[in-house]
């Protein structure tokens, strides 16, 4: 008896406790309080992690061109076959193989290449082999196979090659089997020999070039603006390797490669091998922001090395003096995405497939700098592309921390120098990201902009799970919040290969067949979805809501459509009743509430995907005093018509 009194007992208290208090949030409908720029919520790639070479860029065969400082990196080679550079089938990258007879009828010649961690073949798909070959006698053969991780023959054909001058052979191999680590094999097959350079396999399904499953999770993020190409790799080691786009333009096959600035760098993780092929270059870029409908945001080495690896040592860096060619490629580069196909860079961009212009609004002139090495160089860029281009804005950056010295030395001199935006770049804890909802709410409202261009919440072992998410999700009712300052937002770094990372966490991971996407993906997927075109101003008690009881909210009106979005973050351990009340409206007829819930450190991975996703539910809605529950740990948004 007494025994049942307690369990009685205990379950009056645990409704007592978990009865919530109800909450009352106020938005006001008629006076919208800032405009939602398009760009507001997009992304940010880099080549780190494998994100381009070995990812995005569809590529299978690893050192294509023979151009890696070891000219036979990536490849297994057996026989008689050497390198050679004399009269080169491509001036920028002159290496090529050379296969001769082996020394005996029973040997054989040939070299193997197992792509980025294996080449991922699927059952049924054709892939596209290329290469360019001159034969040393009249013709030559070659036996192409694809093979499995096990050394099982998935398939042979045999290539017909003739004549002496360099041509292009295409081969198509449509295996029957999946493999996820296959590997492609190249013989000679003829007592004759042979040159071979620029050896190409590409899936069928690429998209110019690019993988399409990875396309496709971008493209489902709905960017409004793409920044690119980096990050550190724009500014170099040192300066010799910073990313220099003309480079990457023009045909693939003549487009020098690089070093990547993380195959070293990051000691935990590193990879000797990872160069960047540029096969994926601006003019790619471009084309993914236009499929995207996102606004192209190129970044441009500033004339400074990496400052974290060059400190402050002037001589790593190009004296101001010797500025102008740096210059030079950002007003080309502006000629190449708007110009006119008279022009030089407009005619390169026509003869690439792209006659029309890439309608270029933005451009960033250095990564993450800091210190007055950099608007000692800003400044020029600045007056070059103000005189010529008066209507590009351009994006300065206040360096690589949240806030402190360097940060406000930064903020300081893109006030003086008038740049429309500052890059802002923080990788926080969760914490962090929780206690900074309020971060915009006294930004000046004059002067440059905010872009947050670098962002992530960094968790117990740089984890991408939920708690990382939904942290995220209470920020970003902040930047929304704010979103007459912050005009653009990316989460850093963008792609990880599982097998080639070195820095997380990241937004989108996959192997060679498969990705999957990460909660803080989901974040901001909802963030894009339900953007809206302005925020409206939403109180409890006069106050917009950062953190009150662990409750973080936004709202907005998408006026095209007649919707009014509000996001609310709970961080608490309790499901928290709030009544949202549409001052200056009648009724709202029609309702949704996508919920994002899961434990802290959920995370969703290769073989379990979708472990971690939203889910939309209908609401009964009426009048325009809407009550929601929005449950412990969640992320909801609330779609009302
Ligand atoms: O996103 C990874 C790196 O973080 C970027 O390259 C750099 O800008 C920042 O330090």
């Amino acid at each position: 008896m007494n025994g049942m009194k307690r369990i009685i007992l205990s379950c009056c208290c645990l409704a007592v406790l978990t009865a919530t208090a109800q909450h009352e949030f106020t938005i006001l409908t008629k006076k919208p309080v800032a405009e939602i720029q398009p760009t507001m919520y997009g992304i940010f790639f880099e080549d780190i992690n494998f994100g381009a070479d070995g990812g995005l860029y569809a590529e299978m065969v690893e050192n294509r061109s023979f151009e890696f400082p070891d000219a036979f990196m990536g490849w297994e080679v057996f026989g008689n076959i050497s390198i050679s550079q004399s009269s080169p089938a491509f001036e920028r990258n002159p290496h090529y193989a050379v296969l001769k007879r082996p020394s005996h009828n029973d040997r054989r010649t040939g070299m193997e290449n197992h792509g980025f961690f294996g080449m991922g073949l699927k059952q049924g798909l054709r892939y596209d082999l290329s290469l360019y070959a001159r034969t040393h006698a009249d013709k030559a053969t070659l036996r192409i196979e694809l093979l499995t991780a096990t050394n099982d023959t998935i398939m042979r054909k045999r290539l017909n090659l003739a004549g002496k001058d360099w041509k292009k052979y295409t081969l198509a191999l449509t295996p029957k089997v999946t493999d996820a680590k296959g590997f492609l094999r190249i013989s000679l097959d003829s007592r004759d020999g042979v040159d071979l350079d620029h050896i190409s396999m590409m899936p069928s399904d690429n998209w110019n070039g690019l993988r399409a499953d990875l396309v496709k999770d971008l493209e489902d993020l709905h960017p409004g603006v793409f920044r690119f190409p980096g990050g550190c790799i724009v500014e170099g080691t040192d300066l010799g390797e910073r990313y220099q786009w003309k480079n990457s333009v023009g045909p693939a096959e003549n487009r020098p490669l690089n070093t990547n600035r993380w195959n070293h760098t990051m000691q935990h993780r590193i990879f000797p091998n990872y160069f960047q092929s540029y096969g994926l270059g601006f003019y790619e870029f471009f084309l993914l922001s236009e499929k995207m409908g996102a606004a192209p945001l190129p970044i441009l080495s500033c004339g400074l090395s990496c400052q974290f690896q060059n400190r402050d040592m002037e001589s790593a860096h190009v004296p101001v003096s010797e500025l102008q060619p740096y210059i030079d490629d950002a007003l080309d580069l502006i000629e190449f995405a708007n110009g006119d196909v008279n022009s030089k860079w407009g005619r390169l961009r026509a003869d690439m497939g792209h006659p029309e212009p890439f309608n270029l609004q933005f451009i960033g002139i250095g990564n993450e700098q800091w210190g007055e090495f950099y608007p000692q160089r800003l400044e020029p860029f600045m007056k070059a592309i103000r005189a010529k281009y008066p209507k590009i804005q351009i994006v300065g950056t206040s360096g690589p921390s949240a806030d402190g010295d360097r940060f406000d030395y930064g903020w300081q001199e893109m006030r003086r120098l008038k740049a429309d935006l500052v890059d802002e770049h923080y990788y926080m804890s969760p914490e962090w990201f929780r206690a900074n909802a309020a971060r915009y709410d006294k930004y000046p409202r004059k002067g440059p902009k905010v872009f947050a261009g670098e962002y992530a919440a960094h968790g117990k072992n740089n984890r991408n799970n939920f708690e990382g998410a939904l942290a995220e999700a209470a920020f970003m009712t902040g930047l929304e919040r704010n979103a007459d300052v912050v005009q653009m937002a990316t989460y850093a770094p963008l792609f990880s290969h599982v097998e080639g990372w070195q820095w997380k966490p990241d937004l989108i991971w996959f192997d060679n067949l498969r990705s999957f996407r990460t909660p803080n993906w989901y974040v901001q997927q909802l963030y894009s979805l339900f953007k809206g075109t302005h925020v409206l101003s939403l109180t409890e008690n006069k106050l917009p809501l950062t953190g009150q009881e662990g409750l973080y909210a936004s709202a907005v009106v998408d006026k095209a459509k007649g919707q009014y979005y509000v996001k609310i973050a709970n961080v608490s351990d309790k499901e928290q009743s709030i009544i949202l009340n549409f001052k200056d409206l009648k009724a709202l007829t029609q309702g949704e509430m996508t919920i994002f819930h899961a434990a802290d450190k959920a995370e969703n991975s290769i073989e379990k995907p979708t472990a971690v996703v939203p889910k939309t539910q209908q609401m009964a809605v009426s009048g325009n005093r809407i009550e929601v529950k929005v449950g412990a740990k969640t992320f909801a948004v609330v779609q009302l018509q």
